[in-house]
């Protein structure tokens, strides 16, 4: 059965968990976005470019390409034989990340690798029902109050929940042109529910 599922969202909505869940539960990999941004971002910031000046950025990821390995367990992020994956998640690149997913090219960069990957996978992120695979079979939207969603992050960062809800806010803001919801996705509210709850929400509207 070839198909795409999509599954975007506002940050730490739970996208990336409640993928690799349905991800799992298919058999099929699935495809985190938003590492690509991190990715970019990351490099951006150790080379110490301008993280709003695209040409710097594309010359540097056209030189050391940055490859996502998509799998249902959890995703990967390589540049070369060295992994950049533990390193795409700290508050520094949550910072910058937005700054960089605004520039088109950027996005162009990430789009191109996403559209040559191999059917069916889960696609998570902010405009995968939108812009990436408008013809996905199968489109979810996740939202959480901004302070569940802080409450939820908190256990995986060092900084406090008031901090938290204050970056992911700030986040939200910054991401609100490519995060609006397909008008045919199905917008699930995960505040009340718990990470199954959500999974078998998505699963029992799948074939
Ligand atoms: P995103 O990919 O949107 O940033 P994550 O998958 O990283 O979100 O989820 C953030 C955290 O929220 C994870 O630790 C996840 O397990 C947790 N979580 C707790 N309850 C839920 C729920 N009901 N739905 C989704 N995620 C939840
Ligand atoms: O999981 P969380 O929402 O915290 O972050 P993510 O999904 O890894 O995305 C990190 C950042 O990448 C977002 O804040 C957006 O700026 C950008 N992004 C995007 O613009 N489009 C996507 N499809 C995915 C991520």
């Amino acid at each position: 059965l070839l198909m795409i599922v999509t599954i975007d969202g506002v940050a730490a909505s739970g996208k990336s968990s409640v993928s690799s869940g349905v991800a799992q539960a298919l058999g099929v990999p699935y495809v985190s976005s938003g590492l690509l941004y991190r990715a970019a971002t990351l490099l951006g910031l150790e080379a110490s470019l301008d993280l709003h000046a695209a040409p710097g950025l594309l010359t540097l990821l056209g030189a050391h390409p940055v490859r996502l390995e998509p799998l249902a367990g959890g995703n990967r992020v390589w540049q070369g034989e060295r992994e950049l994956t533990d390193d795409l998640h700290s508050s520094r690149v949550d910072r910058g990340v937005s700054v960089v997913a605004a520039l088109p090219e950027v996005r162009e960069w990430v789009d191109a690798q996403l559209r040559a990957l191999p059917e069916p996978f889960v696609a998570e992120g902010r405009d995968m029902g939108t812009n990436v695979f408008p013809h996905a079979s199968h489109k979810f939207y996740l939202t959480a109050s901004a302070r569940i969603r802080a409450e939820r992050r908190a256990r995986e960062r060092p900084e406090d929940v008031p901090a938290i809800e204050a970056a992911l806010q700030r986040r939200d803001e910054l991401d609100t042109v490519q995060s609006a919801p397909a008008p045919d996705a199905l917008v699930i509210d995960t505040g009340p529910l718990d990470l199954q709850g959500v999974i078998d929400t998505i699963l029992t509207r799948l074939p």
